[in-house]
């Protein structure tokens, strides 16, 4: 039985940063981050939009095309969570409506924990296949201002779809992967950005996931020319390539850029997404290639601290029926330019409280974060 993701949305937020404007005031050559970076532009959401406006946002239009009833479990992937108790998960299957017969949960392993909740819930389809499953990686990528993190900034929210006999992607068996205890990245629980280690977190991230090659090479007796496109987190997307320089270096493998060129597009535009930035990638690959049917992809997932994964999927023969680029074309187009005024004085007013506020009605999105009152966070539909 085939296993994997079935159909996929995406939302991004309400403004955009482009990253000439901060360049400018920064005294910096834009072309630091447009080549050196390999970034346009960051969205950043207005004070309304979360993590679980986006998420909620981006299932509502998927989940226009598939019986909800079918959802079992709802797993939610985040770096940004909003509550240290309550998971994403359950507000957002408050908004969507789903019954109330579901699991509802959320996993944290900074950008990587999208990639477990994948996993996660193929596995449970191989035991459950009627049951269809809401994976979710949805993040705010906040960095201080004025850091070196600051231009990698970003946010956005997929959502997949996972289930037999999948429209877009099957999901191989077996995966490799890595876990070593590195402080490249991590966010305390008093802190609304994290601490970095630039330099040792790009060392980490490509010692990781060469790591998690070699795990599933050796696993699978799988060859580097097996793959037919490779996917990368993309913290930005120079370090798709730096990865892909650096496997090549590795296996003694010639791999050209163009196997993963057009997995860039919507992370050059939107910025880190932490645990969705993959499924960017993928989503990205989906759109710009009309040749995949049949064709495997490998996935290289990473998440500070450090945990990496890499596996594979095949593109299902009729994929190109089932993929949407014009909704993320309308997200990305539809968004808001910020001056860097309103950039500096938005980041600053970030509202990481849990005392009372309301927030100003910005968005035009399907929800918002009204506010907060006796603690709680309180999320309406518009
Ligand atoms: N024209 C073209 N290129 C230029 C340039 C110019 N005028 N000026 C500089 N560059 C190039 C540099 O040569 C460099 O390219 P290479 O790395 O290929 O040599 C690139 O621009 C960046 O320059 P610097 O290394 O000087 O940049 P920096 O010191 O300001 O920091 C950074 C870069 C470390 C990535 C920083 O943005 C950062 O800390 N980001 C957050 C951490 C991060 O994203 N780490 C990635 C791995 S960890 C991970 O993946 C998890 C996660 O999501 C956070």
């Amino acid at each position: 039985m085939k296993i994997g993701i079935h159909d996929l949305e995406v939302a991004t937020s309400h403004y955009v940063l482009d990253l000439d404007t901060l360049a400018e005031h920064h005294g910096i050559d834009p072309n630091k981050f447009r080549i050196g970076l390999g970034q346009d532009t960051f969205s950043m959401p207005a004070p309304d939009e979360d993590i679980v406006t986006m998420a909620a946002e981006a299932s509502q239009a998927l989940l226009e095309r598939h019986d909800a009833g079918a959802i079992r479990q709802v797993l939610f992937a985040t770096e940004s969570s909003v509550d240290q108790s309550k998971a994403a998960g359950v507000y957002l299957h408050e908004l969507l409506g789903l019954p109330a017969n579901v699991r509802s949960v959320e996993l944290k392993q900074a950008c990587y924990s999208g990639t477990a909740a994948l996993q996660m819930a193929v596995n449970a389809i191989a035991r459950y296949p009627e049951e269809q499953i809401l994976v979710i990686t949805s993040d705010v990528a906040r960095y201080a201002l004025d850091s070196g993190g600051e231009p990698t900034q970003g946010a956005g929210c997929v959502a997949m779809l996972v289930s037999a006999n999948p429209n877009l992607v099957e999901i191989e068996p077996d995966s490799g992967l890595h876990t070593t205890d590195v402080n490249d990245f991590w966010r305390p629980n008093d802190s609304t950005t994290p601490y970095v280690d630039g330099q040792l977190s790009l060392d980490a991230y490509l010692d990781a996931t060469t790591s998690a090659w070699d795990d599933l090479a050796a696993r699978r007796g799988l060859a580097i020319t097996d793959v037919d496109r490779f996917l990368h987190h993309q913290p930005f997307t120079k370090m798709a390539r730096k990865q892909l320089a650096a496997l090549a270096e590795h296996t003694g493998t010639e791999l050209s850029d163009e196997l993963i060129e057009e997995s860039m597009s919507y992370n050059r535009a939107l910025g880190n997404t932490y645990t969705a930035s993959l499924y960017f990638a993928l989503t990205a690959q989906l759109h710009n290639n009309t040749e995949l049917a049949g064709k495997r992809l490998g996935f290289f997932s990473y998440g500070s601290g450090a945990v990496a994964e890499f596996f594979t999927g095949v593109v299902q023969e009729n994929y190109r029926d089932h993929i949407y680029p014009q909704n993320v074309e309308k997200q990305l187009t539809n968004r808001v330019a910020l001056t860097y005024d309103q950039y500096r004085e938005l980041h600053h007013n970030f509202a990481a409280t849990s005392q009372t506020f309301s927030t100003p009605q910005t968005t035009h999105a399907p929800f918002r974060l009204s506010g907060v009152t006796e603690h709680q966070r309180r999320y309406e539909a518009q």
